[in-house]
């Protein structure tokens, strides 16, 4: 279903190259343990059991559960030493998506995409949110995962301006644009610790 977003909501205050920002790596996490074990706990619960998982937006860690098996986890970012740590991973990719959202992959080829603390740099989301349904299997869900922390010069200025739930609900605009079906916003904020919203949809 076509969506009409005001421009200015997709602006950041550092408009040079990506490239340059992820240049150096950062082994560290971005949200609180806490929350990373909600995630974890959450994509035990709505991934299946050997699928094949896309995590978009990726680093050196995915918040995968370790005792669930995966027939492949196919991990982009804009950083390659970041993601030869990540041990998870099967495949790597280096990719702007802010350049180039056409996903390197094949039609209806992931259980699951994942967007984990980062889809407040995309300045093209509804382009890459296309790409993520193309790629989707039927029944395949994208699961977004959002919370308050963010790069501040790189964050599009909806994340800076916009409350927690018009934040989901912009997000959810996204998936309900590449025509995905039973969105749901699924609050998993432990109680003393960074916040987890989640948006899900399904191809
Ligand atoms: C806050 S980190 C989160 C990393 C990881 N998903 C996690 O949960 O720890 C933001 C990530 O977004 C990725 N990223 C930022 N801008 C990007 C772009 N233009 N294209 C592709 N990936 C991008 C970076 O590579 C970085 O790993």
């Amino acid at each position: 279903m076509p969506v009409t977003l005001p421009k200015h909501f997709f602006v950041r205050q550092d408009e040079s190259a990506d490239e340059d920002f992820y240049l150096q790596p950062r082994f560290k996490t971005h949200i609180d343990d806490e929350t990373i074990v909600n995630l974890t706990e959450y994509y035990a619960e709505a991934i299946p059991e050997n699928g094949a998982v896309l995590d978009l937006m990726s680093s050196w860690i995915s918040h995968l559960p370790q005792k669930q098996n995966y027939r492949a986890v196919s991990g982009l970012g804009m950083n390659s030493e970041e993601l030869e740590e990540n041990t998870v991973l099967t495949e790597r990719r280096v990719q702007n998506l802010n350049t180039n959202p056409s996903l390197p992959y094949s039609n209806e080829s992931f259980d699951a995409v994942l967007i984990a603390v980062s889809v407040q740099y995309l300045i093209q989301p509804l382009d890459v949110f296309n790409e993520i349904a193309r790629c989707l299997l039927p029944d395949g869900k994208c699961i977004v995962s959002m919370s308050h922390r963010l790069f501040p010069s790189k964050a599009i200025y909806a994340f800076h301006a916009l409350p927690p739930e018009e934040k989901c609900r912009l997000v959810g605009s996204y998936l309900n644009h590449a025509g995905l079906k039973n969105i749901e916003f699924i609050d998993r904020s432990p109680i003393d610790a960074d916040p987890l919203w989640i948006v899900v949809g399904e191809k």
